[in-house]
């Protein structure tokens, strides 16, 4: 098909406007309350109980993970398993965007109407590099068609009752970035989410997000085009710098989020939203996994959120992986809880015996570093950000494999040790491993 020519604008463009009965992008976006902190769409992990307990940590606005279109249309059984009556209640799970990867807008069309009274709005992934993705022309692979981008979101924008979105990312082309970013707001999509990294940037070369490019867009496109913003947030002091630096409606985290949900939190003064100590937010979500149950895609991501927020609990009570490690989706409700059961005996001992233990349980603020932010030092019984690297030197495989070039920053040696130290042991990789993998996968 052809594609509308692109055209640099600061006026709402053309299939910006509302189509009778349905929200244009500004309007939605104040309609559900002017979020200003998203969760991402996650692969397997911004299931329905993870998005219940990232709102109680200030996250405004949700998105599911990616549904495949055309096994959501064609299998009752992945649909059941990914998305269910429970999803998108208004009463605890709105508001909500609903994702979905695709490459023939009439699957699309028939996916989107199974969760069009669910949701919000119905997301288009642009993003994912995977190889599945390329062999399945899905994802990132679509910027190489923008014909069929373009057809997609349109399918949507004429016939959902809802509005569609779409997240994509970048080239290295700043004029072509945002050509492609015009289009794809011409073709219908109201709210525009851009990750800041180009579809080579995965897996050992994922290195920073270009907020540049990020802010560049937002000032060309439409002024009232809603914008969202996505890279480099770590800490809740990261949300300010990226809107101000972007000019951005609203910052979306995903790994930051995984990590430390109290990324959303901006209350400086409340270490214990900001920074959850781990034995009670671990207690919390599992008590959320368990009023939503049977949710198989709450079950089936316990694992991997036990062990992103325990990170650096795990680096440090070893002990404790074992016991995680050998879980699986189908481990009984009571072997997870004595999982928590142990977490909070060991914290309660920690805060009896450690010395000055509440003069050691702050956060300070340390040096600034390549992403822009300072890196802090957080108590070990605390959430906090996954930071892979380090400082050029040849560290061991594992830090290879998943350090870029110029990735987030240094790991302090003591920490360097403990890496180096389980990798010979041949520890600490597990579904935790597996989930970095696809983390970058997507
Ligand atoms: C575990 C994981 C799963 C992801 N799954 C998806 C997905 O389903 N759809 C999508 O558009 N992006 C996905 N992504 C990419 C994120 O949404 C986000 O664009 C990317 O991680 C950059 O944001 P961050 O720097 O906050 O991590 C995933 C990322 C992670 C870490």
């Amino acid at each position: 098909m052809t594609v509308p020519a692109t055209t640099t604008t600061t006026t709402t463009s053309s299939s910006q406007q509302s189509k009778p009965g349905k929200l244009p992008g500004r309007e939605l976006y104040n309609t559900i309350g002017k979020p200003k902190t998203i969760v991402a769409p996650m692969v397997d992990q911004s299931e329905l109980a993870w998005r219940i307990l990232s709102r109680k940590y200030g996250a405004d606005l949700c998105y599911t993970p990616m549904f495949h279109a055309r096994l959501f249309v064609t299998s009752d059984k992945y649909r059941q398993s990914m998305f269910n009556d429970q999803d998108g209640d208004p009463k605890y799970d709105r508001p909500l965007v609903v994702q979905f990867c695709a490459n023939d807008p009439e699957i699309l069309l028939q996916a989107a109407k199974l969760v069009e009274n669910q949701c919000d709005a119905v997301d288009l992934n642009l993003g994912c590099p995977q190889g599945i993705a390329k062999k399945g022309k899905y994802g990132s692979f679509l910027m190489d068609d923008w014909g069929l981008v373009h057809s997609l979101i349109k399918k949507l924008h004429d016939n959902l009752s809802i509005p569609v979105t779409a997240k994509i990312r970048v080239y290295d082309d700043y004029d072509k970035s945002l050509q492609y970013a015009q289009m794809v707001l011409d073709a219908g999509a109201q709210f525009l989410t851009v990750h800041g990294r180009t579809r080579e940037m995965k897996g050992q070369n994922t290195g920073l997000a270009n907020w540049k490019i990020l802010k560049h867009l937002r000032d060309k496109l439409p002024q009232d085009q809603v914008f969202f913003a996505n890279g480099n947030i770590l800490y809740s002091s990261d949300l300010q710098r990226c809107q101000d630096e972007t000019n951005c409606d609203a910052v979306m985290s995903a790994e930051g989020n995984l990590y430390n949900p109290g990324v959303f939190c901006t209350k400086t003064d409340d270490i214990d939203m900001q920074f959850p100590r781990v034995d009670k937010i671990l207690r919390q979500y599992f008590e959320i996994v368990k009023s939503v149950d049977p949710h198989p895609a709450s079950r089936h991501s316990m694992k991997s959120h036990f062990f992103k927020l325990m990170h650096e609990f795990l680096n440090v009570r070893t002990e404790l992986r074992p016991m995680i490690g050998k879980t699986s989706v189908h481990s009984s409700l009571d072997e997870w809880e004595k999982i928590v059961e142990e977490v909070e005996r060991i914290v309660k001992e920690e805060i009896r015996t450690l010395p000055n233990f509440n003069d050691l349980d702050v956060v300070i603020d340390g040096e600034l570093q390549i992403w822009g932010g300072l890196y802090k030092t957080v108590p070990y019984w605390r959430c906090q950000p996954y930071f892979r690297k380090v400082d050029g030197e040849r560290q061991n495989t594992r830090l290879l494999k998943v350090a870029g070039e110029n990735d987030l920053m240094v790991t302090s040696n003591e920490a360097k040790e403990k890496l180096l130290k389980r990798e010979l042991e041949g520890e600490g990789e597990g579904d935790e491993g597996g989930s970095v993998k696809k983390k970058q996968a997507t």
